[in-house]
């Protein structure tokens, strides 16, 4: 793997970072544009149903019922646009056909309801979960989400409540035809059971997640990098990250067809921890990676946000625990696809972390994304990825691109 001198990031956070590398990043991520979008009508519908359903958490329940009744109502019913990707791996596993390059990113859908109707909302993919192997309330405490609408973002401390993966890949095998037949492929995330702390314990856990997850969906993501809990930083813990993903990479040889395995990274490693990370990736021979998860709140003040502080933290109850996610993140998502590309060029990217334009999502594919994925938009934008579906469309026509399919970035 190669080296670079300049490091990647907005922020330099993390286990070894400091401000003067924070502001070397700085420097080099000035040419993020952040291709702002007008508020319409939808919009102001949106934030009236906000001043009606109050809390956070509510309304990000009422997601998928919304997406099956959005789903259901013509003309829109399927967006026809040209965006039909296919995403080939190095590694040969499977191909993924997207009729849009946007993915729901995972969290978006829990529970695995109503799946195929998202294909409706215009994505291309749905990361399901994260699944842990038994079910889970998630934290105990309320309020688990908070929104920053000044910086169009939100913190959440869910916790990884989840159903639970049996119950998940059920719901996935269901719809998982219907959903290939409107292009929309399904990926479900894996996450360790926090409380488990024996390594091999924890190792065995996974795998059987692991293992029920690969049988049902089309790509496996693994999230190492959730901040919610105290418990599931497993990228901050190297040795143990390269005996786990070794041990999934080995039984992921006894399991067929080969399915594309992604390493979900978080936003606040430090350039000395990121190419570590890296390096382990690569040695392991995981298929790609998801870049990235939320940003760990008790670092906000590293991301010089609009709203103060002392609103940002903390959230009731959580310790420090939580993430931030939406528009603030796109500063650092950007650079670092283009860093990683360069390091790994062979490794698929889904690029994730403040996606709420069109214009966007092609700079990300410039940058070697391979797809993108989001969700704090959709709490800002009406409609959201179906008008940035639209967006992308207008940018690719506006340099010519005829296709996404086969499309091979100059940058
Ligand atoms: C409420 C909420 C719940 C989330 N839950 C998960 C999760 O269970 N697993 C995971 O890998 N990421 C989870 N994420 C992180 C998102 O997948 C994504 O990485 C992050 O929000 C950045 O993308 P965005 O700026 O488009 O929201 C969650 C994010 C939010 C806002």
């Amino acid at each position: 793997m190669r080296r670079e001198r300049l490091l990647p990031y907005s922020y330099n956070v993390g286990n070894t970072g400091s401000m003067s590398d924070t502001l070397k990043i700085e420097q080099r991520s000035q040419g993020v544009v952040h291709h702002d979008y007008r508020r319409g009508p939808g919009d102001l519908l949106l934030e009236t149903i906000k001043r009606m359903v109050r809390n956070p958490e509510t309304r990000h329940n009422l997601f998928a019922t919304y997406a099956a009744m959005a789903d259901a109502i013509p003309p829109h019913a399927r967006p026809n646009l040209d965006l039909e990707k296919t995403i080939r791996f190095q590694d040969r596993s499977v191909p993924l056909t997207l009729a849009s390059p946007i993915m729901l990113a995972a969290g978006g859908n829990k529970h695995a309801n109503h799946l195929a109707a998202y294909a409706g909302m215009g994505f291309g993919a749905v990361s399901v979960g994260s699944a842990t192997r038994e079910a889970r309330e998630g934290n105990p405490f309320r309020p688990r989400m908070r929104m920053f609408p000044a910086d169009r973002s939100m913190s959440n401390s869910m916790g990884l409540n989840n159903p639970g993966i049996e119950a998940i890949a059920t719901e996935v095998d269901k719809a998982l035809g219907k959903c290939h037949r409107r292009k929309m492929v399904l990926g479900i995330s894996v996450a360790d059971t926090p409380g488990i702390e024996e390594p091999d314990a924890k190792i065995a856990e996974v795998l059987a997640t692991f293992r029920r997850a690969y049988r049902a969906a089309d790509y496996i993501e693994l999230n190492v990098s959730c901040p919610n809990t105290g418990e599931n930083r497993m990228d901050t813990q190297e040795a143990f990250l390269a005996e786990l993903l070794h041990e999934i990479m080995e039984a992921r040889k006894g399991l067929a067809p080969k399915k594309a395995v992604l390493v979900k990274l978080s936003p606040d490693l430090s350039a000395r921890a990121l190419d570590a990370n890296l390096q382990i990736i690569s040695d392991a021979g995981v298929t790609g990676l998801v870049l990235f998860n939320t940003f760990p709140s008790d670092k906000a003040r590293y991301l010089r946000m609009s709203t103060p502080e002392s609103e940002i933290m903390p959230v009731t109850g959580s310790e420090g625990k939580g993430g931030l996610s939406g528009r603030i993140l796109y500063k650092n998502t950007l650079p670092a696809v283009q860093y990683i590309r360069r390091q790994l060029p062979k490794l698929a990217i889904f690029a994730c972390g403040g996606v709420d334009h069109g214009s966007k999502v092609l700079d990300l594919l410039d940058a070697g994304a391979d797809a993108v994925q989001c969700y704090t938009v959709i709490a800002y934008r009406w409609n959201a990825v179906r008008k940035m579906n639209r967006e992308l469309l207008e940018a690719m026509r506006a340099r010519g691109i005829q296709s996404l399919d086969g499309y091979a970035p100059t940058a």
